[in-house]
């Protein structure tokens, strides 16, 4: 099987034209309030689920969309463009099932993705711990094996939507003697007994987006929601940030086109000196530049889906790592960079919280952590070309 590289058809163009009319009219308008209120936008979720854009990456084996790699880019990209917190509904719905599409038995695939598909739940993603960031397999959850189930004890700490998901894969080590080989993964219901969150954190931005420790006390978890065989989990995990950073690349472009597109409209009505301020080369220069940056982290993280793509399709891919690395590291630091100078651009009005770029430049701070910080995406591009 082969795949073109990566230039979008006109489907692809079609999906972004109907994401950007939807999120236009149901998206934006809140996007304000969600940030203020920090609570959870079910508008978006609702508008998306009613559109089938909330987890088009599921195959349609499983009730799914079956949308490609880039289609889901494109959702992301264009919801983020609106409002980056409701950008992670489609993005951890992904996050969260791509370890069962890589790992998961057919039955459990069955089980779980058809009701992400249909809406009635979304899904998260548990591996960092209070103490077990960077360093993920450093974790100290533990699930024991009790009869035909597992007992799971440990706090996941930082889960994207955790509370308002029902269900979480969840990394937690089975055999502690065994590193990195001694995790699994699991897949636990909100449900569950012996599951509960901790409360809301405090955060800069993304703030609609619940973050919320994920608590295990003697969680009895049946034995037969192992993703994949005892002590793969921790290989599962990476092998889906592979498919899933390119979707926080997808996130960072979409605030930093919002971003853009709104310094663009502002520069040529705003006026000093007697004439709009886009008349200045000075502003005009960043201009070209923030978009230079922007098209370039696109290129490379449709790029990286392109290889996604054919990952999941059985592919031999092996530049998939250093791809979708390089893809979230470029395309999150060019949105902090565009979200900056964006701010600039509008001067003092820029800096309040009655124009929307100061909201996405903090929106976009958080490209550059999580998923891994960027640091991170520079030492797993490093060990790719050094190896
Ligand atoms: N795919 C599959 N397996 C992989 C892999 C990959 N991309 N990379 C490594 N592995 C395997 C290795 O082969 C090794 O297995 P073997 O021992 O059987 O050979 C095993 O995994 C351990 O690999 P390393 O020794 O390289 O692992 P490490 O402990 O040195 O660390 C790391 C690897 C890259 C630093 C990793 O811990 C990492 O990515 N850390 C960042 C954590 C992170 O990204 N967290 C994201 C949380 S989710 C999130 O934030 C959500 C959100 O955005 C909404
Ligand atoms: P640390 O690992 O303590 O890092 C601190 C600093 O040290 C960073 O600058 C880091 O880059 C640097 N550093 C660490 N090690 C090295 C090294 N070897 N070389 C160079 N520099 C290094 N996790 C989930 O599992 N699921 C989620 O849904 C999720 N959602 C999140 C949502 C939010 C809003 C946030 C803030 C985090 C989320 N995370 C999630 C966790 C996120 O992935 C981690 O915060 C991230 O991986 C960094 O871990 P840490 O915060 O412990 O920082």
């Amino acid at each position: 099987m082969s795949f073109p590289l990566y230039a979008p058809g006109e489907e692809h163009a079609m999906l972004r034209e109907t994401v950007r009319a939807l999120a236009d009219d149901k998206i934006a308008p809140h996007a304000a309030t969600v940030d203020e209120t920090g609570e959870f936008p079910w508008d978006a979720y609702k508008a998306l689920v009613a559109a089938d854009l909330h987890a088009v990456h599921i195959p349609e084996q499983y009730g799914g969309a079956g949308a490609d790699a880039l289609a889901a880019v494109i959702v992301i990209e264009e919801v983020a463009r609106a409002c980056a917190s409701s950008s992670l509904i489609p993005a951890v719905n992904k996050l969260g099932t791509v370890p069962l599409l890589l790992s998961a038995s057919e039955e459990l695939k069955q089980r779980y993705l058809g009701p992400v598909a249909r809406g009635e739940g979304m899904f998260s993603y548990a591996l960092s711990e209070p103490e077990a960031g960077s360093d993920a397999a450093a974790m100290k959850t533990r699930a024991v094996r009790d009869g035909d189930h597992y007992m799971l004890n440990g706090t996941k700490m930082w889960i994207t939507n955790a509370g308002v998901s029902e269900f979480y894969t969840v990394m937690a080590v089975t055999d502690p003697d065994a590193g990195a080989r001694g995790i699994s993964a699991f897949v636990v219901e909100k449900a569950d007994e012996g599951v509960s969150f901790g409360a809301k954190e405090k955060k800069l931005g993304i703030k609609g987006s619940p973050t919320r420790q994920v608590i295990f006390d003697n969680a009895r978890i049946p034995a037969d929601r192992m993703i994949g065989e005892e002590g793969t989990g921790f290989k599962t995990a990476l092998a889906t940030l592979d498919h899933t950073r390119v979707t926080i690349a997808a996130q960072a472009l979409g605030i930093a086109q919002g971003a853009l597109d709104y310094a663009i409209g502002y520069v040529k009505e705003r006026k000093q000196f007697g004439k709009p301020i886009a008349e200045f080369q000075g502003l005009q220069f960043m201009i070209a530049d923030m978009a230079m940056k922007l098209e370039a982290a696109r290129q490379l993280t449709y790029a990286a889906a392109a290889k996604s793509e054919a990952a999941m399709h059985g592919e031999k891919i092996a530049d998939l790592t250093f791809f979708s690395s390089a893809a979230k590291c470029a395309a999150s630091d060019a949105a902090m960079d565009i979200t900056t100078d964006a701010v600039q651009l509008l001067g003092g009005y820029g800096y309040t919280r009655d124009y929307p770029v100061e909201r996405m430049m903090r929106d976009a701070k958080i490209t550059q952590i999580y998923e891994g910080t960027n640091q991170i995406q520079r030492m797993v591009m490093a060990r790719q070309l050094l190896k």
